[in-house]
């Protein structure tokens, strides 16, 4: 049976995810609220519906957030002011899964805001890119015991678009699941990233000369290594503003001296945002050694 879906919001990940779900034959709602021309523009060509907040908690039959990790608390916080405001009728309880990259103890505490509430709140998460052509990503789901209900809804929409859902349940499974597979897998790729980008950028602060002496080496003895480099590095240039606040939030995952790891990498993808920004030149070196890392593979 078709849904009534709410996709917040229409960004690169969200608006494509909404053009599987509308491709689907769902209805597929969002909120251009304060959104750019050019968002605006992703959302109509997804075939997203613009909606208004006391639709989207009247009607939906399931909320995705798919937005910045930052924003995943006060977006939850609103969802469940504009619902107490409004009297939801004749439909079952509003499904709201937060799909975002946040740590266990943050989707603990939004969680914790939806307790007196009707809402079945589910713990989500995205791995793999925005779906594109054949290709897509896995979506994970995790619940309390008592919002089965909900998860099922949960498989079933996203399973119907065609993209991959996985669902974390059995013994002792509940809020926090998905979002712990979420920081692990994340702080392995964007973590290996990270690492990448941090070295090339010291290795040339040192010298070009360094820089240099670094790539021959790594195409020596560790030419897997350098072709990673080569996908991996531009890739991130690009999003590098949205892995600040996933950075930290592994932090507080991996917890300990160990998880300051973590708040250097949110200080690296940090740096690389700001000399995007400010044309400094780091985003060059990156380029320029990745360049040359694709002569030698
Ligand atoms: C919701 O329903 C209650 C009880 O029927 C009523 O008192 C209240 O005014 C309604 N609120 C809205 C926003 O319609
Ligand atoms: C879910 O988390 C709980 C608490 O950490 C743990 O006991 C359980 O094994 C986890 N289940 C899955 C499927 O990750």
């Amino acid at each position: 049976m078709p849904q009534i879906i709410a996709v917040i919001a229409p960004g690169a990940m969200g608006a494509n995810v909404g053009h599987k779900l509308v491709e689907a034959g769902n209805v597929v709602l969002t909120s251009l609220e304060g959104r750019s021309d050019a968002t605006r523009e992703r959302a109509k060509k997804a075939g997203m519906v613009d909606a208004s907040w006391s639709d989207i908690v009247q009607k939906a039959d399931i909320v995705l957030s798919i937005i910045p990790p930052r924003d995943a608390l006060s977006f939850a916080q609103r969802l469940l002011r504009e619902h107490n405001s409004l009297n939801r009728t004749d439909k079952d309880p509003l499904v709201f899964a937060d799909c975002n990259a946040v740590n266990v103890d943050t989707i603990k505490s939004i969680a914790a805001l939806f307790t007196e509430s009707p809402i079945a709140f589910l713990d989500g998460c995205i791995i793999g890119g925005p779906p594109s052509g054949n290709y897509v990503p896995t979506f994970y789901g995790s619940a309390n015991p008592g919002d089965e209900k909900g998860l099922k809804l949960f498989e079933e929409v996203i399973g119907r678009s065609g993209i991959k859902v996985r669902l974390l349940s059995g013994e002792g499974s509940g809020i926090g699941n998905a979002s712990a597979l979420k920081m692990s897998y994340a702080g392995i790729s964007k973590g290996l990233t990270g690492l990448f980008t941090t070295i090339i950028l010291a290795a040339h602060t040192n010298s070009p000369a360094t820089s240099e002496a670094l790539l021959q080496e790594l195409s020596d003895s560790q030419p897997e290594l350098l072709e990673r480099i080569t996908r991996a590095v531009p890739a991130m240039i690009p999003k590098a503003y949205r892995w600040v606040g996933e950075m930290e939030e592994i932090a507080g995952f991996v917890g300990g001296g160990e998880g300051d790891i973590y708040h250097g990498m949110s200080q690296i993808y940090a740096r690389v945002e700001r000399s995007i920004e400010e044309g400094n030149g780091d985003v060059d070196v990156l380029k320029s050694f990745v360049d040359a890392a694709k002569q030698r593979i």
